[in-house]
């Protein structure tokens, strides 16, 4: 049997995050738990949580804390993530929310915490020329020759820009970044839970450099 794994993966806006979730998804057989997917998933359905957090998202702000805390809480009693674990992307991404999925899983802990590291200069082309699908979230990138409607590969979905990947918001995202989500690594450093894996260079090779820090800490 293939064992499970409790994973976080930090790192900043446009690292690959995202990219390299749903394939250690895949891998590790867990679910990937985004919670920028969750929150985009409650925008298109219109609930009150998407109401909510809709214009936070596109300014590129923070959802508060408590917020959510009480969406992975939840979300981490579900069945799968109990039993095979989970890999968290997008939370926790203050030092409040790292200490509050402390306590919410002081029975299993996290194996560690992985800080995908790529540098500002490089998110900020990798986000400028993303484009997602709106469907199935598939991530592209725009070489800028393209004309017309783009449909997914996988869906045939249309694939759209981010509403939060304007000039204005991947700034601020970046810069909130550096003062809310930066201080994890100290955080995740003093308790030996940090691993730091080289986010540059080709998906393939990247995803090997994370097979590898998970299977060494799981
Ligand atoms: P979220 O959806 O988490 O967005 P984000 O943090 O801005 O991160 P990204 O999704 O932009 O980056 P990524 O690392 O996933 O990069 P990707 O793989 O797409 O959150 C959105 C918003 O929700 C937040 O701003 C906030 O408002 C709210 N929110 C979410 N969680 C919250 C929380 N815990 N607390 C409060 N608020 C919260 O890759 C980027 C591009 O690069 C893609 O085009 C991809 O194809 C390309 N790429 C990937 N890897 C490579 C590579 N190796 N080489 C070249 N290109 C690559
Ligand atoms: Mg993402």
């Amino acid at each position: 049997m293939i064992p499970g794994a409790r994973i976080v993966l930090l790192g900043r806006q446009g690292a690959g995050k995202g990219t390299q979730c749903v394939r250690l998804s895949r891998h590790f057989v867990v679910p990937h738990i985004s919670t920028g997917d969750m929150l985009r998933a409650a925008v298109r359905e219109g609930t009150e949580l998407g109401k909510m957090a809709k214009a936070i998202i596109d300014a590129g702000g923070l959802v508060g804390d408590d917020i959510m805390v009480g969406l992975v809480a939840e979300r981490l009693e579900a069945d799968d993530a109990r039993v095979r674990g989970y890999i968290l992307d997008g939370f926790p991404r203050t030092v409040a929310q790292a200490e509050a999925l402390d306590g919410i899983t002081q029975k299993r802990p996290i194996d560690a915490a992985i800080d995908l590291d790529v540098p500002r200069d490089l998110v900020l082309s990798r986000l400028s020329a993303r484009r997602v699908c709106r469907d199935c979230g598939a991530n592209y990138q725009a070489t800028g020759s393209e004309t017309g409607q783009w449909t997914c590969d996988n869906c045939g979905g249309d694939v759209v820009q981010r509403d939060d990947d304007t000039p204005e918001a991947i700034n601020r995202r970046l810069d909130l970044y550096e003062t809310q989500t930066q201080p994890l690594m100290d955080y995740y450093g003093a308790t030996n839970r940090l691993v730091r894996v080289d986010g540059v260079g080709a998906p393939d090779e990247v995803f090997a450099r994370l097979t590898v820090a998970v299977e060494q800490r799981r």
